[in-house]
Parts: structure tokens; C-alpha cells; sequence
């Protein structure tokens, strides 16, 4: 799996840097695991795998000796999802996350070379602790796992694994499963978004900027996002070596409520807002989590009278995305299609995207009044504009 994640999407990268305003006190190597705290972690991980063609992967719980709680992992080629539920009312970390948030992402987990050095930085530049550096053993070797706190009660973890070679972590046993439905094409995680406060987000573009090294990317203001209603800034932060992508969004002034505010009440603060997903074919997989349930944003007959003499030439054709609902948009670099679906969970909250980039390494701009009108009318429909 290490030399795998060198090679992303035909993208060959390496661990130079290719962003030079970001430093290199805290090297990543990728996203190693998303951990959701949720009510039931073996219905949410059928989902997962049903939904979105996720493989059973390793599971932890009474039967491995683990009594206050219960996870399951599920995987699509280098994504890793771990659900994880309370046995009882002792493990108030997450029965109180799950009472506060309802389900929803708490740890965005990197994987690193060294999670004592990575702890030490960001510590020393004022990342507050979330778990100090500990090793963890089995029978398959070690891993060092250490964290630190974010937005809201949202964490990074850091997983050191270069010693180990079990199935996930220590505790954890092979999840063997006879329910293993064929997989939707996910490929790996493209970007994580958090949703911060008002007037919070340059506090966390200057936390990631100064306490762990990153650059930031793109900044969009609310003149760039915003339609008649509602509008909504924000700043996108990546890494040297551009693996891990992270924009964050505050809400900002508009005649109605923003997207980023309805999200900010139901989730009871700050969170991660969407799950930005890799795909080498965007239709394949759309279709495949269509049948499977999945329901995505409808996005009006209009947009596509327009699209095209925006984009230009691009390989698919224009009127199975029409079909779909799949945006188009393109940069210096290329082009780039995306879809986004409807929440998660039954509060507004997390939802997925689905991206194929050819060659944009942008997020999508030229989507955003189109994308921001259709929640817009979700928004209605559910009486929170
Ligand atoms: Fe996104």
C-alpha cells in the first residue's frame, strides 16, 4: 500500500514539494483513515458497503477484546472508513459526540513516517493535544498513533504504520464478511471540507498554515460564492506535496441563511461538511450508486444550455451528463466533472462528492452558483433557507 499511494489517479507524485509556500517540519503521506462516530456502527458500515461499494475490511469489538466499543472498517481501493459506536453510557467521548453532532466525521487520520516528530511540531506551534504519542502492538508489529484537536471536536490523528503489516490496526481482526457487493470505482479521498463559524475561517487557514505547514491553495470570497440569497468564503489548504486537501468555508452575509449555517445548527458547530471522493469514471459510478440508493442533487435543465461553451471540447458526452446531473467546469490545466449528494444522515449535515479530475486541479468555481442555487432548494423543501 505505501508505494500504491505514490501513484494516484495515473498522478505521479513525490514527496518534494510542489506547493513552496508550504514547509516540511510535518511530511503526510496521505489520508490514512476517516473515523465516524455514529448510533450504529454495524447498520452504518451495511450502508457503506451497499450504497457506495465498500469492502469489509477488519473489525474490533467484544470478540477482540475490546468491551466500550465497537468499530468496523470498510474499504474502496485507498479509502479506509471506520464506524464506530459506544457499548455504553461510560464512553462519554462518543456518546457525547453523538448527543451533540448526531453521526458525523471526528477523526480525519494521517498517515506519517514518524507520529512522535509530527505530534512534537504541531504541538510546540500550538496544536492543542489530543493524544500523545503511544505505541500500539500486536502479533502483526507496531504502530505510533498520536493526535491533536481541530475545528468543533473534530481531530487528526496520526498513524505511524511502517512497522506493521496487520489488516488495519492493532486490536483490530479480519472483518470476513459473505456480503460483499462489487464496488462503485471510489478510488481515494480528493478533498475534506470543514465548515467553521462566522469570522473563524482565517483563524483555521492560519492554524493549518502555521501549526502544520500547509499553503494555502485558493481563497474564494463571497463575491465568488454567493447567489441571490445566500453566500458563503472560503479558503482551500493543502500540504506540500498536495496529497491532503482541506478547504474550510464560513458562512457570510446573505438576504436568507446559507448552506454553511444550516449546517452550523444541526451539527451544533463546526464539522466536517463533505467528503470530496475520486472516481476514473464519473458516469460508471454515478450509475452504480443510483441503483444502489444514493440520491444526488438535481441540478436544472438550464445549467446545460450554457455549460458547454464554457468548457469547450471535453471526452464525455454532454447529454448522459445532462441525464445524471454531473458538472463540468475547467482551469488552465484541464477539465473536471462533479456531483454532489444530498446529506448523509438525517440532519443536513455531511454529504459526499464524487470528482474525476482530467487534468483541473481546481474545486469547481464556475459550479458554484449553479450548485449553491439547487441547495438552495433543498433548503426550502426542508424549511431552512
Ligand atoms: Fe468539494
Amino acid at each position: 500500500m505505501r508505494e500504491d499511494l505514490n501513484t494516484i489517479n495515473n498522478i505521479t507524485y513525490n514527496l518534494e514539494k510542489i506547493f513552496p509556500d508550504a514547509q516540511d517540519f510535518l511530511p503526510l503521506l496521505g489520508t490514512d483513515y476517516i473515523e465516524f462516530y455514529v448510533g450504529n456502527a454495524k447498520q452504518a458500515a451495511m450502508y457503506y458497503k451497499t450504497a457506495l461499494g465498500f469492502q469489509s475490511l477488519a473489525y474490533s469489538g467484544l470478540e477482540t477484546g475490546i468491551r466500550d466499543k465497537t468499530s468496523y472498517v470498510v474499504i474502496q481501493d485507498k479509502i479506509r472508513l471506520v464506524f464506530t459506536s459506544p457499548m455504553d453510557n461510560n464512553n462519554t467521548e462518543i456518546t457525547d459526540h453523538i448527543i451533540k453532532h448526531g453521526d458525523g466525521v471526528k477523526v480525519i487520520a494521517l498517515w506519517v513516517d514518524d507520529a512522535k516528530s509530527a505530534w512534537k511540531e504541531t504541538t510546540s506551534r500550538g496544536a492543542e493535544s489530543y493524544l500523545e504519542p503511544i505505541e500500539v502492538e500486536d502479533e502483526f508489529g507496531k504502530v505510533v498513533k498520536s493526535g491533536i484537536k481541530i475545528y468543533g471536536d473534530t481531530v487528526h490523528v496520526f498513524v505511524e504504520r511502517k512497522n506493521y503489516n496487520g489488516v488495519f490496526l492493532p486490536g483490530f481482526q479480519k472483518w470476513k464478511s459473505k456480503y460483499n457487493p462489487k464496488d462503485c470505482g471510489l478510488k481515494y479521498i480528493d478533498h475534506m471540507v470543514a465548515n467553521v463559524g462566522w469570522g473563524e475561517m482565517n483563524k483555521w487557514e492560519k492554524f493549518y498554515n502555521e501549526t502544520m505547514g500547509f499553503a494555502n491553495l485558493i481563497t474564494f470570497d463571497d463575491k465568488d460564492i454567493s447567489t441571490q440569497y445566500t453566500a458563503l468564503m472560503s479558503k482551500v489548504m493543502t500540504n506540500g506535496n498536495g496529497r491532503v486537501k482541506f478547504p474550510i468555508n464560513e458562512p457570510a452575509d446573505g438576504l436568507k441563511k446559507s448552506q454553511i449555517e444550516e449546517y452550523l445548527d444541526f451539527y451544533n458547530g463546526p464539522g466536517c461538511q463533505h467528503i470530496a471522493v475520486a472516481t476514473n469514471d464519473i458516469v460508471k459510478t454515478v450509475t452504480e450508486m443510483k441503483e444502489r440508493g444514493v440520491d444526488f442533487l438535481i441540478i436544472p435543465n438550464s445549467y446545460y444550455d450554457t455549460v458547454g461553451d464554457r468548457v469547450g471540447e471535453i471526452i464525455e458526452d454532454m447529454k448522459v451528463l445532462k441525464e445524471h446531473g454531473i458538472l463540468v467546469d475547467r482551469d488552465d490545466e484541464g477539465y473536471l466533472l462533479q456531483i454532489f449528494t444530498k446529506p448523509f444522515t438525517d440532519r443536513p449535515t455531511l454529504f459526499f462528492e464524487i470528482i474525476q479530475r482530467r487534468g483541473a486541479q481546481s474545486f469547481g468555481k464556475g459550479n458554484f452558483k449553479a450548485l449553491f442555487e439547487c441547495i438552495e432548494a433543498e433548503q426550502a423543501r426542508r424549511g431552512t433557507l
